[in-house]
């Protein structure tokens, strides 16, 4: 039988607890995967900083490299605990930023999925969404200003300044927008390419090298859009999108807008992949002041257990019954405390009781 090793960072605040749902899931489904998972829990994130003297340890790091794949909860303390660990060791530049670099996680996958069971949870008008909502929003993880050279000084007039860097290179470019063309295939064969190419020109670069190679990609439709009018467009006819594709940063915000049309980011799963290797996150941080309550929404977390299973390991009918026991639970007038409207008659679910519901959802 074969064994899949899976590295499992907990993270912070609701990590731990909506990471117990997504393992849950996952030990459901693995009799009918055929294969095994091999858990191995390492510390990662501003806790281990406190327990271990860094938030990103040797070990978790050796624990990662031995691994098939990485599920990784989310990162972030409150502002004050935060204040008490150095700025570039926490967490999101001194472990999660290096993760991304470390396996050059270079596509980020951030599916904003709303399917019929959930169009009650966006703040959209049903009418712009009849259908639903179904995009995959393709960010590049591993370059631009996340990742560009900084530098500080401290001018006699002016005082402190920051210089951060925003360079992308041809070759980074080719292979987040032939990443894109591959999912654009395996969809509606649409591909919309953000870009802001009338200020930047790492965005002038970006559109030549998308002439360049969109002709070996002649079966799909490439739209261009610049990113400003693209978050409006998000808003107004999500419709018209498929496949996204876009820099780091852009896809960093557009993909909070994406949370945004579905209802909560808590809806926000993602896949980050790399040649080698891929881990697997949910879009949105660790929430700090609702951890330990129970109430968080392991939707993302149990839905990046669903990517790990199609896009590392195949197991493509194992995700998409996991995908369909979600929809169930929502669909029978259950919801997750951040999507709870006051007077709907949906009930309520804390974290423990979606995971069990997801799991005996699984069998139906
Ligand atoms: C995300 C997060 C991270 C990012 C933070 C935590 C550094 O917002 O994954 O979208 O900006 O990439
Ligand atoms: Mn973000």
């Amino acid at each position: 039988m074969k064994t899949h090793t899976i590295a499992v960072l907990e993270g912070d605040g609701i990590g731990p607890e909506i990471v117990r749902e997504a393992v849950k899931v996952l030990r459901a489904v693995e009799p009918a995967t055929g294969a095994r998972f091999e858990l191995k829990y390492a510390p990662f994130g501003g806790q281990a900083w406190f327990d271990h003297g860094s938030s990103f340890p040797a070990e978790t790091m050796a624990v990662c490299d031995a691994s098939d794949a990485i599920l990784k909860g989310p990162i972030g303390l409150g502002t004050e605990a935060s204040k008490q660990i150095p700025v570039n060791e926490q967490p999101e530049r001194g472990a999660l930023l290096p993760l991304r670099k470390r396996y050059n996680t270079y596509a980020n996958f951030r599916p904003v999925y709303l399917p019929p069971e959930l169009i009650r949870f966006s703040p959209l008008r049903a009418e712009r969404i009849p259908g639903g909502i179904d995009i995959v929003i393709i960010r590049e993880l591993v370059g631009g200003l996340y990742f560009g050279e900084k530098k500080e000084g401290l001018s006699a007039e002016d005082g402190r300044y920051v210089t951060e860097t925003l360079e992308y290179s041809e070759r980074e470019i080719r292979r987040i927008l032939m990443a894109a063309f591959e999912a654009a295939r395996r969809r509606r064969r649409l591909l919309h390419s953000v870009h802001k190419s009338n200020v930047l020109l790492s965005s002038v670069l970006w559109n030549d090298v998308l002439d360049d190679i969109k002709k070996y990609y002649a079966d799909v439709e490439v739209r261009s859009i610049i990113v400003d009018a693209a978050a409006t467009a998000l808003v107004l006819r999500p419709d018209q999108f498929d496949v996204m594709v876009m820099e780091n940063m852009f896809g960093d915000i557009l993909s909070d807008l994406g949370g945004g049309i579905l209802g909560s980011l808590g809806l926000m799963p993602s896949a980050c992949i790399g040649m080698e290797k891929s881990f697997y996150e949910p879009s949105h941080g660790s929430a700090p002041d609702i951890a330990g309550k129970g109430t968080a929404n392991p939707y993302s977390m149990i839905g990046s257990v669903a990517l790990m299973l199609e896009k590392s390991f195949g197991h493509d009918a194992a995700a998409a019954r996991i995908w369909a026991a979600m929809r169930r639970v929502f669909g029978s007038g259950h919801v997750t405390a951040d999507l709870a409207e006051p007077g709907s008659p949906d009930r309520v679910l804390g974290t423990a009781a979606f995971g069990d519901m997801v799991v005996s959802a699984l069998a139906d």
